[in-house]
Parts: structure tokens; sequence; C-alpha cells
């Protein structure tokens, strides 16, 4: 089936890296699943692919399959030891190949799971394929929000719908004491959102059954699905979906 063929296509994005675009990506892709429609991930952070490890795959076919989600990565492909230096031409090369020949089959959803930053890959996809719309993470802290802006900008000028801002690592909540903590700022992306009249569509707070999840292969979603966070993608996903945007 050619990629036109897939009913929706979500791009997860972010300005920086390490601010949980991969989580969010299994997590909403798991949760999605777990409303009963096919979906499908593709790993476009080609430099460091994060969904062989976050799905737990074992096997190096593409598309692998895990929890009944399609996932197609590099991660599998290349030495995990080897550095994948690529220039843009290879990435693009690479990013079109995982879009048009992968046999993604009949999709209602596939996440595209985007590096940090601006660059070729970004353009690759937003080229490479018709996007339905794309969902922002960021961090509350100041240097997140300021490239999760540039980010912004790109899709706004590519005419790429934005769905929506995720402020990840929102809080901690102390198990012991139970005070939340806000460890990165208090709401600094709900209020990016706010200013740039984008809609928040969720906070997802610092916990470590997320991080274990990714770890050990098993998201959140699916590993705990009472944790704040599990329950939060849950309820982001049925909203996403009602409203006909995933
Ligand atoms: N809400 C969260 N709570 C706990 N750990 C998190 C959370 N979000 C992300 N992490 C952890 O932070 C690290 C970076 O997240 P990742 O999803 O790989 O970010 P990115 O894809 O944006 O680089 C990972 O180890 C992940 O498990
Ligand atoms: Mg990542
Ligand atoms: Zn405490």
């Amino acid at each position: 089936m050619p990629i036109e063929d897939i009913k929706k296509i979500i791009a997860i994005a972010s300005g920086k890296g390490g601010v949980g675009k991969s989580t969010v990506t299994a997590n909403l892709a798991m949760a999605t699943a777990l409303e009963g429609k096919s979906v499908g991930v593709l790993d476009a952070d080609l430099y460091g692919p994060s969904m062989g490890i976050m799905f737990g795959l074992s096997e190096d076919t593409i598309p692998a399959f895990s929890h009944g989600v399609k996932v197609a990565t590099l991660a599998q492909q290349f030495p995990a030891k080897k550095a994948n230096a690529w220039r843009g031409p290879r990435a693009a090369a690479l990013v079109n190949n995982l879009l048009n020949f992968v046999d993604w089959g009949n999709l209602d959803v596939l996440f595209i799971d985007l590096p940090p930053g601006t660059g070729d890959v970004q353009l690759s996809v937003i080229q490479g394929c018709k996007l339905s719309g794309v969902i922002m993470v960021c961090t509350p802290q100041t240097v997140a929000l300021a490239d999760c802006i540039k980010g912004i900008d790109l899709f706004k000028e590519t005419n790429v719908p934005i769905l929506g801002l995720i402020e990840n690592m929102s809080s901690f909540i102390c198990d012991n004491c139970k005070k939340e903590h806000f460890i990165f700022g208090k709401e600094g992306a709900k209020d990016l959102a706010q200013k740039l009249g984008i809609p928040l569509l969720g906070q997802i707070p610092i916990e470590a059954s997320l991080m274990q999840g990714g770890e050990n292969g098993l998201p959140g979603v699916l590993a705990n699905p009472n944790c704040i966070g599990a329950r939060v993608f849950g309820e982001l996903v049925l909203r996403l979906l009602e409203s006909n945007q995933i």
C-alpha cells in the first residue's frame, strides 16, 4: 500500500533533544493501538533511533511488530557501536525509503518520530509525504521553549497543521510526601502554547514508570496503565480520535 493510502500521518517534533519525543511517540502509538486502530511508527531519528529499544524489537525486519504496532526503524540495521554519520542527501534518501518502500499495509495512523531540530530530516519528511499534523513536545525550561518556537515555525511556514503541544516532564510528584515539585519550572510550555495560540494537549509528569517502560520495550501505557502519564496519554488519544485529528 502506498504512503498516500495511510489515513493519518502525524509527526512528533521538538526543537530540542531529550525532551521526550520518542517516549511520547511510543506511548501515543500504543494508546492509539489500544483503541483498536491499526498503527505504525516510523523512526525518522536516523542518528539516534530509539524505537528499537522502546518497542523491545528483537527481529531486524522492516517493519517489525511489537504489541500490535508496526515499527520501521533503522535501529537494527546498522552496528550499534558505530555512528550514523550521514550528510543531508543520504539522510533524505533513507527517510524516503522508510516512507515509500516499507509495506505499511492498511494503516489508520502512522506516527513519525523526528530527530530534534529543523534540518534535513524534518524537511525530507515534510516534502516526502502529506502530514496530517504535527504534535510538538517541550519541557518547561526556557532553553527548550526557545528551540520549540523555531520548530513550531517550521511547520507553520510549511503549512503542516499543528495539533498542539505536549508539556513533558512538567513536574515530579514525590511518592513520599506527595508534594508536586516543578523541577524544570512551572508551566513553561503551557504558557508558550497560550502565547502562540496552539492547544496544550497534555502535561506529562516525570515518572519512573514512563522511563522504565522505554527501557524495557513496553511503553508506559501498557506497562503501567495507571500512572498519571499513561492516563494523560490515553485521554489525549481519545480526544484526538474523537475530533478526527488522528
Ligand atoms: N515523562 C517522563 N518521565 C520520566 N522519564 C522520561 C519522561 N519523558 C522522557 N523520559 C526519559 O528521558 C529520556 C529522553 O527521552 P526521549 O523520549 O528519548 O527524548 P527525545 O526523543 O526527545 O530525545 C529517556 O531516557 C526517557 O525515558
Ligand atoms: Mg528521540
Ligand atoms: Zn517528598
